[in-house]
């Protein structure tokens, strides 16, 4: 293992779930864990419990709403202000909603959080990354983004919203595709990029998502899967604990074994996978690129030099 002292990790959404654990795993590996969160109360708790669990002071707390486009801008502005390096950036932060929400900029509110944020705040912080290389970015996706044959930004419109999973399974697609490109574009900085696919665990985003879908039967159908979980499924290996979800993550972030890799799609068991057919196709990694770019407002100078475009930045 790479000595990880005095290295300097972003994690989004991390006051619980599986972003909290793989905080946990980095600063359990002397990390100075930078999370990221909405609410203050629960980012407090976070940040004592990865103190009391890693044994190390070096936990900071930055409040955002990662589903707005400003509070990201301001977010990058104030994490580049207060830290000298950013060794290791991760897009852990990801919902599925049994109910279409808009975002305070009136996107719908699975694109914005899933693939626009992620979007948007890792190209705010490329120049920081560059200034720290060799450096890391790792996406938190998911196999479900295999459901997904392409990405149709009309189906995030009120008119045609379907169901949670669909329209999930589009963001998660678009967080492979982002992947690919950016590796592509960041080829020859010392800036690694890969995605993963953390397991199935029982956390916040199933529990809110069947309270959401299914109403008044969902909090009964939410209790009673939860209690399957518990007593049946992991004990049949159907799903995983947040520990076995974050050791993915965590390896990406940290291994020496995959210092150079980069553009790649991992298990949860840290096994190099292929991801879905669509997920390679050039010309829909371009359009969600070029429809993504417009959406949240990226300027020219902030924009990565892509070799066959003349006129954007190189990092
Ligand atoms: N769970 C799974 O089985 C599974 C499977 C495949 C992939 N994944 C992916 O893994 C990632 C983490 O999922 P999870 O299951 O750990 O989800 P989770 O338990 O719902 O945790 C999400 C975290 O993000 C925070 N968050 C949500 N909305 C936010 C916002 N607008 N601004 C700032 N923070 C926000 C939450 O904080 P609050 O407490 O404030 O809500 C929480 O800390 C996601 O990208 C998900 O797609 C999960």
């Amino acid at each position: 293992m790479l000595n990880r002292q005095g290295k300097v990790v972003l994690i989004t959404g991390a006051t619980g779930g599986i972003g909290l654990a793989v905080a946990t795993g980095l600063a359990k590996q002397g990390m100075t864990t930078v999370i990221v969160g909405r609410d203050k109360a629960r980012g407090l708790a976070a940040v004592e419990a990865i103190r009391n669990q890693s044994g190390s002071g070096a936990v900071e707390l930055m409040l955002a709403d990662l589903s707005s486009l400003k509070d990201l801008r301001r977010l990058a502005a104030e994490f580049t202000a207060t830290h000298t390096r950013l060794d290791v950036l991760i897009n852990n932060v990801g919902g599925l909603y049994g109910k279409r929400w808009e975002t305070v900029d009136g996107i719908e509110g699975t694109l914005a959080l899933n693939h626009l944020g992620p979007f948007l705040l890792t190209q705010l912080l490329l120049p920081m990354l560059r200034t720290s290389a060799p450096s890391r970015i790792v996406n938190i996706a998911s196999e479900g983004h295999k459901a997904a044959k392409t990405v149709d930004f009309d189906s995030f419109s009120a008119n045609n919203w379907k169901r949670g999973f669909r329209i999930y399974s589009q963001t998660k697609l678009c967080n492979v595709l982002f992947t690919y490109e950016l590796a592509r574009r960041l080829n020859g900085t010392g800036i690694t990029v890969n995605t993963l696919h953390p397991g199935i665990v029982d956390t916040a985003l199933f529990r809110r998502f069947i309270s959401e879908r299914f109403g008044l039967i969902g909090g009964f159908i939410g209790r009673a899967t939860e209690f399957i979980v518990r007593n049946v499924a992991y004990r049949t290996r159907k799903f995983d604990t947040l520990e076995e979800a974050a050791a993915c993550p965590v390896y990406l972030a940290s291994s020496g074994e995959v210092s150079a890799i980069t553009g790649k799609y991992f298990n949860s068991d840290k096994s190099m996978i292929k991801s879905s057919p669509a997920s390679y196709d050039a010309e829909l990694s371009r359009h969600v690129w070029e429809v993504s770019t417009e959406m949240v407002g990226l300027l020219p100078h902030e924009q990565i030099m892509d070799v066959s475009v003349a006129g954007t930045r190189a990092v």
